[in-house]
């Protein structure tokens, strides 16, 4: 299994045990309900998405016969998909306690981040299934 495979599988874990935590003070405190959106996507991006990103690089290459094409971006998402996660809700969460134009400005360049890490599975998860990517 390629090391970032392996980071994409313990990450989202860790991600689900901190956002079950916070789904648990949600329920506790209504005044965290104002953070609905960090426990969301710390469900959606990097619970789900993660162990998606992780599985579907081990396995769908090998369901094609094909290897993955670019493993070097694999592990370039790795790094994006979490500083963007972690950036974008940090971010976001400073923006709800003390509100500052320059914490909304990098929550949104963090989601940038973000949204390019999903460009790169996106490539090159094709760029290995379809046909013409075979190498
Ligand atoms: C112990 C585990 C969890 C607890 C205690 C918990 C708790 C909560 C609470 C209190 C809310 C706010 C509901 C409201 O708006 O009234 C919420 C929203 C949400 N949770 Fe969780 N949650 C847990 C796990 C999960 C998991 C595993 C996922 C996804 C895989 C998830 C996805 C979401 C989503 C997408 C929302 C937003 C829903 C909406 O806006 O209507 N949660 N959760
Ligand atoms: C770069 C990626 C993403 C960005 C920037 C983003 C941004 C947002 C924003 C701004 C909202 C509205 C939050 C609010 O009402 O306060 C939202 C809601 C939501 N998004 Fe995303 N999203 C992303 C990816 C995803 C993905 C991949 C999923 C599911 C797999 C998802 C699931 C949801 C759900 C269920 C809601 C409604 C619950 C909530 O209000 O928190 N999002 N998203």
């Amino acid at each position: 299994m390629d090391r970032f495979v392996r980071n994409f599988i313990i990450v989202s874990i860790i991600y689900l045990g901190l956002s079950s935590i916070m789904g648990i003070a949600m329920l506790w405190k209504q005044s965290l309900m104002s953070l609905k959106f960090v426990h969301s996507h710390l469900n959606m991006l990097g619970w789900v998405s993660m162990m998606i990103y992780g599985v579907g690089y081990h396995v769908l290459p090998r369901f094609s016969g094909r290897p993955l094409k670019h493993p070097k971006m694999g592990e370039l998402q790795f790094w994006t998909a979490n500083a963007g996660l972690i950036g974008m809700l940090l971010f976001y969460s400073l923006n709800i306690s003390a509100p500052k134009a320059a914490y909304s400005t990098a929550s949104v360049a963090f989601g940038g981040l973000e949204v390019f890490s999903i460009a790169l599975f996106f490539y090159n998860m094709l760029a290995t299934l379809l046909p013409g990517g075979q190498h």
